[in-house]
């Protein structure tokens, strides 16, 4: 028996419940195993279009979404913001309407103007999936974190988690500082004052001293400097960022012995990480995060798609 995921778009970690969050990692962990067999494919998206419409840059996500629909049957086209009609002057709700009217089943949606996926979402006749919107929020990446931890540690529930950088102007940490503490984590931030943002959620405690959130964390998140979303002069203002937030093998060891790293990519080797703590598979998730996004992807399709599938 399938269970109804109650929402229609995946917009945010904002209104979703911590059972919503609980379903669409127990869906994502049967296609873990099926992502690693021999054949991939599924069918129960057969015959449903899927659009991807991404007006920012992107790898690992853009990929996730196509490989994703593909390996569950959807017809999966790419909206390629340069070679359209946008270049013309075309608005992003014109270019969402024009879409709509070919019928798509699905659209996933990533822009540089915070609350863009809502909008589009508003005048769409299918699901939309937030696939990251500028500042707001990026909803897949928190799961798919939330999987990589879950399945490192068995739970979330309890674990000390830090995440560093820049808070500021992240959408993966917006979204993290809302799906972790909902599934009971005890989240920290850690950036130099710049970087942190004016308010947190209830319960985030933010400091400059990385050093010291460090003592006994299960999870360190690194972040990347969003250079493309910061205030002039604001990167002249850090200084010596490495020195005093770049991830490496000391700074590490203050974390539990145990403690897992993590980072949503791209990453800028040499600034909040050092390769060598990138790299080490027994301590670092990257790649197990990139891995586990195809998983999520797939769950968040097939949840999103159970209601017009009938
Ligand atoms: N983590 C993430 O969103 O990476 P991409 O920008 O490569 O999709």
């Amino acid at each position: 028996m399938t269970t109804a995921f109650p929402h229609r778009h995946l917009l945010g970690i904002e209104g979703l419940s911590a059972a919503d969050l609980a379903l669409i990692l127990d869906e994502a962990e049967p296609w873990v195993d099926f992502n690693r067999g021999a054949r991939k494919a599924d069918d129960r998206l057969a015959g449903l279009t899927q659009i991807n419409a991404f007006f920012e840059n992107s790898t690992r996500t853009m990929f996730s979404f196509e490989i994703a629909g593909k390996r569950l049957g959807a017809q999966v086209s790419g909206f390629h913001p340069a070679a359209s009609s946008v270049r013309k002057g075309e608005s992003l709700i014109d270019t969402a309407l024009t879409l709509n009217a070919m019928g798509p089943d699905l659209l996933v949606i990533r822009h540089e103007a915070n609350g863009a996926a809502a909008d589009v979402a508003a005048v769409m006749d299918c699901p939309v999936i937030n696939a990251g919107d500028g500042r707001g929020e990026h909803p897949t990446q928190a799961l798919l974190d939330a999987l990589a931890i879950r399945r490192r540690f068995g739970r979330i529930e309890g674990l000390r988690i830090v995440i560093c950088g820049d808070i500021a102007h992240s959408r993966v940490a917006n979204s993290n500082l809302r799906s972790l503490p909902l599934l009971g984590a005890e989240v920290r931030v850690a950036g130099p004052a710049a970087l942190l943002p004016p308010s947190l959620p209830a319960g985030i405690e933010a400091t400059t001293d990385f050093d010291a959130a460090l003592d006994g964390t299960d999870v360190v998140m690194m972040l990347r400097i969003q250079r493309e979303r910061l205030e002039d002069g604001v990167a002249d203002a850090l200084g010596d960022y490495h020195a005093r937030y770049g991830l490496t093998r000391d700074r590490l060891a203050r974390a539990a012995p145990h403690a897992a790293v993590m980072h949503p990519g791209p990453m800028n080797r040499g600034v909040e990480i050092v390769g060598d703590v990138a790299d080490d598979r027994e301590r670092s998730l990257i790649l197990d995060q990139v891995e586990l996004g195809v998983a999520v992807r797939m769950a968040c399709l097939d949840l999103l798609t159970r209601e017009r599938r009938g």
